[in-house]
């Protein structure tokens, strides 16, 4: 102090200081009345010590500001700002509270610069209240009441959406609560980006650009928002959106009063919500929107569908195609894509479900909190305008009724994470099933098609099947097929099952997978190997089959010691079983399919010795009365492929006939057809059979220690049975359900015709004897498709 100062001079200062220090707002107190000035300088601090406001220039800025931040933050994070436009050039500024109840920002010639707009209401005595929330209030003085404030800071956000502010609607009053970003970091002007909760339609929050739609969340789904699957319960904070007919908001909450978290809109347009750590004195980053590029609005147009694995990363809906072809192909997906069946509502129109996916735009979308699902459905089938439907709420079980009427927008594939959503489709793309060509058919979108397929298959997880497989250790690998390996594993339930892998370097083998599940995943037979789900997950993709403790029947059969195992009982077990399992794949399943690969290999056995059917990955669905088609690329396996398949590509279920046939015979004689020799000539396992039998000595094809059984009747019919199959002309080979007949029948069978290729020495093993339209497929079939296990 200075030294000159006497007795008097002090006791004069404290009088002044009385007399001023109404007008002097000291740095421990929360408000400002009518006879308070805050001078640049100064600031006042929450009851609890939490928020503070004040004065201040951001980042490389001398403009000056008031603002609000946390008091305890070391890093000044400005969460409010007053006088966003109109800054100071100075520190001359000066805040007051006046008569009626106006925050109002002077300069030192009492010249409001900024102002709070005129309230609604008046006060007799107003104050400004920085509450320990972070909303900074004017009030009257003596009501504490919440709802009575005059003005609040929560009504007029910056770039930071606080605990306790409603983001959204209030149609009482008119008024929206919305965030807008600073221009930059050195500036809190207004800058292009803006993020609401839209309340048109089904609630759902957006951010635009200039006030266009750039990304939205969106709609609530009673759990999180559709398209944010990241968002979930979590120690940090709860959230909500409540909806109701004076409001509509989205809010959130902290749990834990210690801990600092923001939701904010950078200058950049990134919504993120950030969360401060002590320890290391900074902000981290817990969740960012938008997240990649899927997210970016209509990116794919009407009825495109967005999947971020892919690339390119736009694809049609399932039994969409694009509108504009040309541009699509150029990656301009603007056009979107459009039905390839239009509707007729008047012929009665079908829904189809989609699963996995974000759900689309619900800005022209209509809801009914109480309805469920069937009843959604109804309401949507009656009006033509209706595109789709959905739950509205999947947080118990799902209820409510969402339901859209205009084309379907922004929809993006998030696999498990994603919701269900039936879409409009013309009557004819649902009749009977098997029409829909789903298997065999390339469609960009692997993940997609599998998730959009009306499939109920599990998904598992990929840490749980690493684990189940010890890593995909060498030791549980069981064998080699034809798209990757297949490992054995232990699920934690003690289920054993079979993983098949597919190896990342197969593009073939991408398509046999994704037939493989649409296919496989829709039937159900005892004679079928049983798909348990599938794991789609960091580029793998891997299906996953109830184990099957005595593996393949080609293991058994032509090893020269466990083959005697298999006494005759057993192997008309397994040749009934497969007879019945190809004839549900034939016309008792919803689909009728082709196999196109069978073969010993490929029939596995329970540890009852049960035969199934496995390897779908060739098989080809039709449907109606469509039995077989042409194809240019052969696929299968020799010795088990029909003439008429491997010469001309012509495929029916009468080629599956075929390679059952030849499976017969190899059980019976316990030997391969490919790679048969015998002494006497050069014919195969079918000529030879053939030859024996047209001489009456069929017991002669079966393996010796089975001659003294007393089934031989049986024997001998299967070998009939077997050459009906393998007969040159298809049309001339039964059906598989004659066939299942036929072997449990004592009547009479028609006489079997010379089969197809019994000569061993044709063009199965010789490739420069095939004429060249087919030599093509031929090549390539060798190359991919014979499979070694
Ligand atoms: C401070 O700036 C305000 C406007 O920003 C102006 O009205 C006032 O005259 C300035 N005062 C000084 C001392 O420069
Ligand atoms: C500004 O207003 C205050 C009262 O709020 C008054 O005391 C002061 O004299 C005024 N100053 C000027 C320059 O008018
Ligand atoms: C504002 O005033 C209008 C009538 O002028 C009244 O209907 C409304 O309830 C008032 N709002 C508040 C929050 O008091
Ligand atoms: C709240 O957070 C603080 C700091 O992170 C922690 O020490 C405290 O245990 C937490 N309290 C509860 C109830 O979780
Ligand atoms: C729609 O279906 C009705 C009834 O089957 C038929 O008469 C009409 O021609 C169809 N319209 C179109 C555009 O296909
Ligand atoms: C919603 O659906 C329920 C049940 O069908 C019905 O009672 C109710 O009136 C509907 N509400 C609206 C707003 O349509
Ligand atoms: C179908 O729904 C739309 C939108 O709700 C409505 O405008 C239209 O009148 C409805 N049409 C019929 C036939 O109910
Ligand atoms: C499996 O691999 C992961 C990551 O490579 C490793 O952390 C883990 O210890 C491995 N587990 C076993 C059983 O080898
Ligand atoms: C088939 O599996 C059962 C049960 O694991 C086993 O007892 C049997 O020996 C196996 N049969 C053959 C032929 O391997
Ligand atoms: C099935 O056969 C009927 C008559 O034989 C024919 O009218 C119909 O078009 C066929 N359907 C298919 C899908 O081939
Ligand atoms: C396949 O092609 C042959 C000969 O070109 C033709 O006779 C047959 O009808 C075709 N089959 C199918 C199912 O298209």
């Amino acid at each position: 102090m200075n030294p000159k100062f006497n007795k008097y001079h002090i006791s004069l200062l404290l009088l002044m200081a009385s007399l001023f220090s109404s007008h002097r707002v000291s740095s421990a107190i929360d408000t400002i009345s009518t006879t308070q000035i805050l001078k640049d300088g100064e600031t006042i601090i929450s009851n609890g010590g939490r928020f503070e406001l004040g004065f201040f220039s951001p980042g490389n800025s001398r403009n000056q500001y008031v603002g609000l931040w946390y008091k305890t933050v070391t890093v000044r994070t400005v969460i409010w700002v007053a006088n966003r436009e109109i800054p100071l050039t100075n520190t001359s500024g000066l805040l007051k509270v006046i008569e009626p109840g106006l925050l109002v920002l002077q300069d030192e010639a009492n010249v409001t610069i900024w102002s709070t707009h005129t309230p609604n209401f008046t006060a007799r005595t107003p104050v400004a209240q920085l509450l320990d929330s972070g909303n900074f209030v004017v009030k009257d003085a003596n009501d504490d009441n919440s709802d009575n404030f005059i003005w609040e800071s929560f009504n007029y956000p910056t770039d930071t959406l606080l605990p306790g502010m409603k983001l959204g609607w209030n149609f009482v009053t008119n008024l929206e609560v919305y965030l807008s970003s600073w221009k930059s970091n050195d500036d809190p002007a207004p800058g292009d980006y803006t993020y609401h909760c839209d309340p048109s339609g089904y609630p759902q929050n957006v951010l635009r650009k200039g006030g266009v739609e750039q990304y939205r969340t969106g709609p609530w789904n009673g759990l999180r928002f559709s398209g944010i699957p990241n968002l979930r319960k979590n120690p940090i904070f709860s959230f909500g959106v409540v909806i109701n007919k004076n409001e509509v908001y989205y809010h959130y909450e902290l749990l834990n009063n210690s801990v600092i978290s923001r939701f904010t809109l950078s200058p950049s347009g990134v919504a993120q919500r950030i969360t401060w750590i002590d320890r290391t004195q900074g902000w981290v980053v817990y969740l960012t929107s938008p997240t990649d590029n899927c997210d970016n609005y209509r990116l794919c147009g009407v009825y495109g569908s967005c999947d971020i694995a892919n690339s390119p990363v736009c694809g049609c809906l399932n039994k969409f195609l694009p509108k504009d072809p040309e541009g699509w192909d150029r990656a301009d997906w603007s056009d979107g894509c459009v039905r390839r069946k239009p509707l007729n509502c008047s012929n009665g129109d079908a829904f189809l479900k989609y699963s996995g996916i974000k759900l689309p735009d619900t800005q022209h979308s209509w809801y009914n909190e109480s309805m469920t699902l069937k009843e959604c459905k109804e309401i949507c089938s009656r009006n033509c305008s209706c595109m789709a439907y959905s739950n509205l709420d999947i947080s118990k079980g799902g209820n409510g009724c969402l339901l859209w009427f205009d084309d379907l927008v922004d929809i993006k594939e998030l696999s498990a994470e994603g919701q269900d959503i039936y879409v409009r489709m013309a009557s004819s793309e649902l009749e009977g099933r098997g029409l829909i060509v789903s298997c065999g058919e390339t469609v960009n979108s692997m993940s997609y098609t599998i998730h959009n397929e009306d499939l109920e298959l599990p998904l598992f997880d990929l840490s749980t099947i690493s684990k189940a497989t010890d890593n995909f250790s060498i030791n549980n690998k069981l064998g080699e097929g034809g798209f990757g390996p297949v490992y054995k594993g232990l699920l934690e339930d003690g289920r054993e099952i079979a993983v098949k892998r597919l190896s990342r370097t197969s593009l073939q083998g991408a398509n046999e997978f994704k037939n493989e599940v649409i296919c496989i995943a829709k039937l159900q037979h005892r004679n079928l190997v049983k798909l348990l789900g599938c794991c789609i997950q960091e580029e793998e993709n891997m299906l996953v089959y109830e184990y099957m403790t005595n593996k393949s029947l080609d293991l058994i059969l032509f090893d020269p010691i466990k083959s005697t195992q298999l006494d005759w009982p057993k192997r008309f077990h397994i040749i009934i079983g497969i007879a019945r399992g190809l004839m549900y794949l034939h016309q008792d399943s919803r689909l009728r399919i082709i196999h196109r690969d069978l073969k010993v290999s490929n029939i596995l056995l329970d540890s009852d010795m049960n035969p199934k059917i496995s390897d779908f990955g060739l098989a080809r669905t039709f449907g109606g009365n469509e039995t077989g088609a042409n194809t240019s690329r052969v696929v299968g396996t020799y010795g088990y492929m029909s003439p008429e398949y491997a010469i001309d590509g012509q495929y029916s279920v009468k080629s599956d006939v075929f390679s059952f046939g030849v499976i017969v015979l190899e059980i019976v004689s316990g030997r391969r057809n490919r790679g048969f020799t015998h002494r006497d000539h050069h014919l195969n396992l079918l000529g030879h059979a053939w030859i024996l039998y047209r001489e009456g000595r069929s017991l002669e094809l079966i393996e010796s220690f089975l001659g003294n059984s007393c089934y031989l009747s049986e024997v001998l019919r299967s070998i009939h049975v077997g050459l009906l199959c393998v007969q040159q002309h298809p049309e001339d080979r039964p059906s598989m359900s004659s066939v299942v007949l036929m072997l449990g029948n004592e009547g009479v069978l028609p006489q079997a015709k010379q089969p197809g290729f019994f000569t061993g020495r044709d063009l199965m093993n010789d490739e420069t004897s095939v004429s060249s339209n087919v030599a093509t497929s031929i090549n390539e079939m060798s190359i991919t498709l014979l499979e070694g296990r």
